[in-house]
């Protein structure tokens, strides 16, 4: 770690994780997550207003707990970089003012960046700086996009993203169809490893036929997710009994062979042989096995980010941060406005 390198804390606060983190150059020095998850479970998804309440309450201190996990004071920091959008409009607000004060306060420059962009730079604090250019695809429970990033900082090009349902809430849909907890990703992945992938052939959204060309790099889970719902509903009515771990693995497996076909597809297209994944579902373990061993097939190196680097945590914030101020990009002014529905072309949010 070379103490030249700009010493940067990242705050995300878009959805119901409020994280902080701290890294120097790629190096993390800390990462302290607290979730909100717990009070909404009961409603089946997040509730905005508890959310806000719950970043209120937990950033202050989540900021003093990463700042003695990396032993700095705050008037070390060179810069806070903070998640401007896309997210839930009063939860980035509270991010947002949080960072204002801090940087404020202290004279430091703040950048304002964009939550899925930064789900793609956190790599660099495990893998190191980022391939460039490189294919990402991007899956979590708001966004599923396949980009082409020929720099973090500044230049992200979409290749096709979903029609309908988001990857991560595909999961949370199933896993509730399969009366399993919220967020149901990790309980459909925890469960599906006791069932057999091949028990069920669900649908694989714009892979075949006329769609196929014409939606190479977009996705549906839509069709899908009623396709469980059908078969669990069937099934019912008939008075059988139903293979969760079955549904559960098949289900993710017609998730994961979509994503992984069509990441690589565009990957060979554009004739750019490096992939990276991040967002939520890039924590799930189908994803990665399935995606190495068709990477390793085909000549394409593959980059995902240990998974509590792909759910939401401030680290990967600071991580966009850290590389904005390296590349020497202009910081926002001390105004910025959150943008709630940001895309993610605007790598710089507000
Ligand atoms: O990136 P993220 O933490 O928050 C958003 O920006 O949306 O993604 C959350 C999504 C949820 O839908 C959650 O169920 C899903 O990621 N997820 C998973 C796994 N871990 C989290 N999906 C499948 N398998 C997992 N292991
Ligand atoms: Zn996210």
């Amino acid at each position: 770690m070379a103490m030249d390198e700009p010493l940067v804390m990242g705050i995300e606060t878009s959805c119901d994780e409020t994280g902080i983190g701290i890294v120097r150059g790629t190096t993390l020095l800390a990462d302290e997550v607290a979730s909100s998850v717990a009070e909404h479970a009961r409603f089946g998804g997040v509730v905005p207003e508890i959310a806000s309440r719950a970043h209120l309450e937990a950033l202050l201190p989540a900021v003093t707990r990463a700042c003695e996990r990396a032993g700095v004071a705050l008037s070390d920091l060179d810069a806070i970089s903070v998640t401007a959008g896309p997210g839930l409009a009063g939860a980035l607000l509270v991010g947002t003012s949080a960072a204002q004060g801090l940087a404020w306060s202290m004279g430091v420059p703040i950048y304002g960046v964009n939550h899925l962009a930064a789900h793609v730079a956190v790599d660099r604090l495990e893998h190191g700086p980022l391939p460039q250019p490189a294919i990402a695809l991007l899956v979590s429970g708001g966004h599923t996009s396949l980009l082409r990033v020929d720099d973090v900082t500044a230049d992200v090009t979409p290749l096709g993203a979903t029609l309908d349902d988001a990857a991560g809430e595909a999961f949370d849909k199933v896993a509730r169809l399969l009366g399993l907890p919220f967020p149901g990703g990790p309980h459909v992945d925890r469960v599906a490893r006791q069932g057999d992938p091949n028990a069920i052939a669900f649908p694989r959204g714009l892979t075949a036929g006329k769609d196929q060309p014409r939606h190479a790099h977009n996705f549906s889970f839509s069709g899908l997710k009623t396709a469980v719902a059908r078969w669990i509903d069937q099934r019912r009515a008939a008075g059988e009994d139903i293979d969760t771990a079955d549904v559960a693995a098949s289900f993710q497996e017609a998730v994961v062979d979509v994503l992984t076909a069509k990441a690589i597809a565009a990957a060979k297209g554009s004739g750019i042989d490096h992939l990276l994944i991040g967002g939520g579902v890039a924590a799930n373990s189908r994803l990665r096995a399935m995606a190495q061993q068709r990477c390793d097939a085909a000549g394409i190196e593959l980059r995902i980010p240990r998974p509590d680097l792909c759910t939401d945590n401030g680290a990967m914030v600071a991580a966009l941060g850290a590389a904005m101020v390296t590349a020497g990009v202009p910081a926002s002014g001390l105004d910025i406005a959150a943008d709630s529905s940001a895309p993610v072309t605007e790598v710089t949010v507000g």
